[in-house]
């Protein structure tokens, strides 16, 4: 999926608060969903405008959005790539792959490159041993990597990488 990032104005996060806030703090989730669905991401200063429109607490907020994995107080990349760190793609060279894409993008796990093209992560296993050492971009797995591949596959900068 490509994603617009933008920051959101405030006359549009009110207009969302308002929506949801009638539900009171039942509201806090699909809230908070619908801000970073808009927004690419959930701005850390919005918490307190949250909070107080459901008069709850900041910590609250921040509480909600650190449980949900899926939900994040950082712009995110176009494309996110999950790299397997589990055992089989680990003995087959997975730590060499992620060290090649680490360099290529010139990030961390976690992080995500400055133009917002790609979000690096890794994931215990991606469900898809056989073809180990493997990844996903989206919803595209990429198996069998090596450091060709590496590079061709990243080099398709630009790209969605839904598949076909
Ligand atoms: S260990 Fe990598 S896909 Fe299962």
């Amino acid at each position: 999926m490509d994603r617009e990032h933008h920051e959101m104005s405030r006359s549009r996060l009110e207009e969302i608060i308002e929506e949801h806030c009638r539900r009171g703090r039942w509201a806090l989730i699909p809230l908070i969903q619908e801000i970073q669905e808009e927004n690419g991401y959930i701005d850390p200063a919005v918490i307190p405008v949250i909070a107080e429109k459901l008069k709850i607490f900041p910590s609250a907020v921040q509480g909600v959005i650190s449980f949900y994995a899926q939900l994040y107080t950082e712009p995110r990349g176009r494309n996110t790539i999950r790299l397997c760190r589990g055992t089989a793609c680990h003995v087959r060279g997975g730590k060499t792959i992620l060290k090649l894409i680490k360099e290529r993008l010139d990030i961390e796990e976690g992080e995500t490159t400055a133009d917002l093209e790609y979000t690096l992560e890794t994931v215990a296993c991606l469900g898809v041993c056989a073809l180990a050492p493997s990844m996903m971009i989206n919803q595209q797995v990429f198996g069998r990597m090596n450091p060709k591949k590496v590079g061709q596959i990243l080099k398709r900068k630009g790209e969605d990488h839904e598949p076909a």
